[in-house]
């Protein structure tokens, strides 16, 4: 959806507002713990961006999780629903606390909150790329190898179905049951996914299951390998989750593109984030059938939330995601992939960056950081 933004210096208007330009409206949603502080970052990156270039942004809040909880007594207001299928695109900050964990699980942030919103709008694939930069390099486990060198793989993560969704699935107190289930059209779709992501990457799809045990599995490898003779210039390999998980560490070079369920893409993704030094660098794209979704892959910090210490960048690199997934402005999303470098490279950290005892930058120092080199670039 395009149209006109005539009302210069409207709330919620984040941009200057000229005629003629591009204006995209963005359903928000702060979320819990962190997600108000980093989320804030994002919005003046954007800003900075939109009085650089002829876009806007018409932003909109809106209540997920527990805040919305607390609020509303849901974790997924109608009206948020409504926001976001109204928008051209969702930033999401982060979801849950320690606060809420003891709520019937319908009304957990989690599960009521940002699984009932993925399976409102069908958000059906994840895409979280490990993002390594040059300068934090060192925080990697694997630093002091040089295993590191060469890394740049994406993990596809099938995000509407498997154990996350699966009916029958109850809680009593003798019994807690899950239903790991997939169906053929599901993998077939989101292999599709991967298949053209890797065809614009390194054209190979390493996929990941455990069909040594689980029928789902082994459905999976079959509609994965069925689905790769349509892509024959990709190189399709299978692994099992458990050799994945030894194989991230022992050798990430070798991957390009994971493709993998739901439950194994979570594990998986937060292992490969920690490759690149930190998990609040990660960000990710959740594709649905009409609207996008773009949140950071890191959880919501409950232990820090409030303090200023949290990193921003996995937020602020979500929105770089949209620019370029949702508004097909791949040229803004690289602008800020290299502002947020640049402060890395000039020295910015935030907390998690820092080896003990070094001093460290606030989450708004950070995002001011990232905004003045966006204005040099
Ligand atoms: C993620 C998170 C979520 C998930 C939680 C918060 C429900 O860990 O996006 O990776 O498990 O998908
Ligand atoms: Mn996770």
């Amino acid at each position: 959806m395009v149209e006109l933004c005539e009302k210069p210096g409207v709330p919620g208007c984040v941009g200057d507002g000229e005629k003629h330009m591009k204006t995209y409206t963005i359903a928000v949603l702060p979320g819990d713990g962190i997600g108000p502080e980093v989320m804030k970052e994002a919005l003046k990156v954007l800003q900075v961006i939109s009085q650089a270039h002829p876009v806007s942004f018409k932003t909109e809040e809106g209540w997920i999780g527990g805040a919305a909880y607390d609020r509303f007594g849901t974790p997924l207001p109608v009206e948020t629903l409504d926001l976001c299928r109204r928008s051209d695109a969702i930033l999401l900050g982060s979801i849950g606390g320690p606060k809420w964990d003891n709520l019937p699980t319908h009304l957990r942030p989690e599960l009521g909150g940002l699984l009932e919103l993925r399976k409102s709008l069908c958000l059906f694939a994840n895409l979280r790329p490990v993002i390594l930069f040059d300068s934090v390099k060192e925080l990697s486990p694997l630093a002091a190898s040089r295993i590191l060198k060469g890394v740049d793989l994406l993990t596809v993560r099938e995000l509407s179905s498997d154990v996350y969704f699966g009916e029958p699935r109850h809680l009593d107190d003798n019994e807690g049951v899950d239903t790991m289930r997939y169906r053929s059209h599901e993998v077939q779709r989101i292999s599709k996914v991967a298949f053209e992501i890797a065809q614009r990457r390194n054209k190979k799809v390493t996929s990941v299951d455990k069909s040594n045990v689980l029928c789902s599995s082994m459905l999976w490898r079959k509609v994965v390998t069925g689905t790769a003779k349509e892509y024959p210039g990709i190189a399709l390999n299978h692994m099992y989750v458990d050799n994945a998980a030894m194989q991230l560490i022992l050798n990430p070079g070798q991957f390009d593109v994971i493709l993998t369920s739901n439950l194994f893409g979570d594990i998986l993704s937060d292992e490969s984030a920690a490759l690149a030094g930190s998990l609040g660098m990660m960000p990710s794209a959740s594709f649905g059938l009409d609207i996008n979704l773009y949140e950071p892959a890191g959880g919501s910090a409950p232990d820090i939330a409030g303090k200023g210490t949290a990193n921003p960048i996995a937020q602020v690199l979500s929105a770089a995601m949209m620019l370029e997934y949702s508004f097909n402005r791949p040229d803004l999303g690289k602008a800020i992939y290299n502002a947020v470098e640049r402060a890395l490279n000039e020295g910015f950290r935030t907390r998690d960056l820092c080896p003990a005892a070094q001093s460290y930058v606030t989450t708004f120092e950070m995002g001011d950081a990232i905004c003045r080199f966006l204005n040099h670039t």
